[in-house]
């Protein structure tokens, strides 16, 4: 992967929030060519992940939060515009080096769970641990989502918000330092939902990692250091939270 100097883009993307950004994209677009009509998901897009920020995505069905996440995470390319995660620049990395990126260094979490129904919590974890280089155990990672007493049970033997935290341990358990989220709490009722956000909250506060949070639930905006509004593919508007309210005080 070609580098530009990461002195010099240390100071470019110092943000107002003072924080180094780990992930960075400039000018991204992205363009779907359906038949003969051309759908263009992103528009020109600025975006930065500081370095332990928790930061919320929001936006209109349809805005583009997805399809920003998936380029960022190095699911997907960019029509246009560069992606950088530290010094390093994804949008010349080839499929290799981007699988490589999204296996040691991002978590993925997402509205359906997507865990191995013939595998146990603790089974369904230890697959990623087994290819990383420095994880968590899976009973450390289940721990951490406060599911140290389910090591043994089934998806089927746990509820929707349990195996939501299944997820967030497989996620968290390579110890990523980005964590990426597409509508966690999209499947759950608002309690089980809660308990997800404060899974996410912990690991963000306990590991450092850097986390975004798409959700359509404006209240959950409070949570986050930054809200970044997406609107029709283009960045409407990035807040600063002051103060943020923690995941158990937050109602929608
Ligand atoms: N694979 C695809 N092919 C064609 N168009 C797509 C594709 N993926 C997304 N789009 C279009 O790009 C736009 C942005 O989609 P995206 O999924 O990023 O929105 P979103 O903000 O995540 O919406 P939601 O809140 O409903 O998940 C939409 O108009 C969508 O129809
Ligand atoms: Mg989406």
């Amino acid at each position: 992967m070609s580098g530009s100097n990461p002195d010099t883009d240390t100071s470019q993307t110092s943000s107002e929030h003072g924080g180094k950004a780990v992930l960075e994209g400039r000018g991204l677009t992205r363009t779907y060519r359906m038949g003969e009509v051309d759908v263009h998901a992103l528009r020109g897009v600025d975006f930065s992940l500081l370095e332990g920020e928790f930061l919320v995505l929001v936006g209109a069905s349809g805005s583009g939060k997805s399809t920003l996440m998936n380029i960022l995470g190095g699911l997907d390319r960019p029509t246009e515009g560069t992606v950088r995660f530290r010094d390093k620049d994804l949008s010349r990395a080839n499929d290799r080096q981007l699988t490589e990126f999204r296996r040691l260094h991002v978590g993925f979490v997402f509205q359906f769970y997507n865990l191995m129904p013939s595998l146990t919590a603790r089974e369904n974890v230890a697959l990623v641990t087994e290819i990383a280089r420095d994880p968590l155990s899976p009973a450390e990672a289940l721990d951490m989502v406060g599911l140290g007493h389910r090591l043994d049970h089934f998806p089927s033997q746990l509820s929707g918000g349990e195996q939501q935290r299944v997820a967030v341990a497989r996620a968290i358990a390579k110890r990523p330092e980005i964590l990426l989220c597409d509508e966690p709490t999209g499947a759950l009722d608002y309690r089980s939902g809660v308990v997800v956000l404060e899974v996410i909250e912990r690991v963000n506060a306990e590991l450092g990692t850097s986390t975004a949070v798409i959700t359509h639930n404006a209240p959950i905006s409070e949570m986050a250091n930054r809200v970044v509004l997406l609107h029709d593919g283009q960045v409407d508007e990035i807040r600063v939270n002051e103060s943020r309210t923690p995941a158990s005080d937050i109602r929608w």
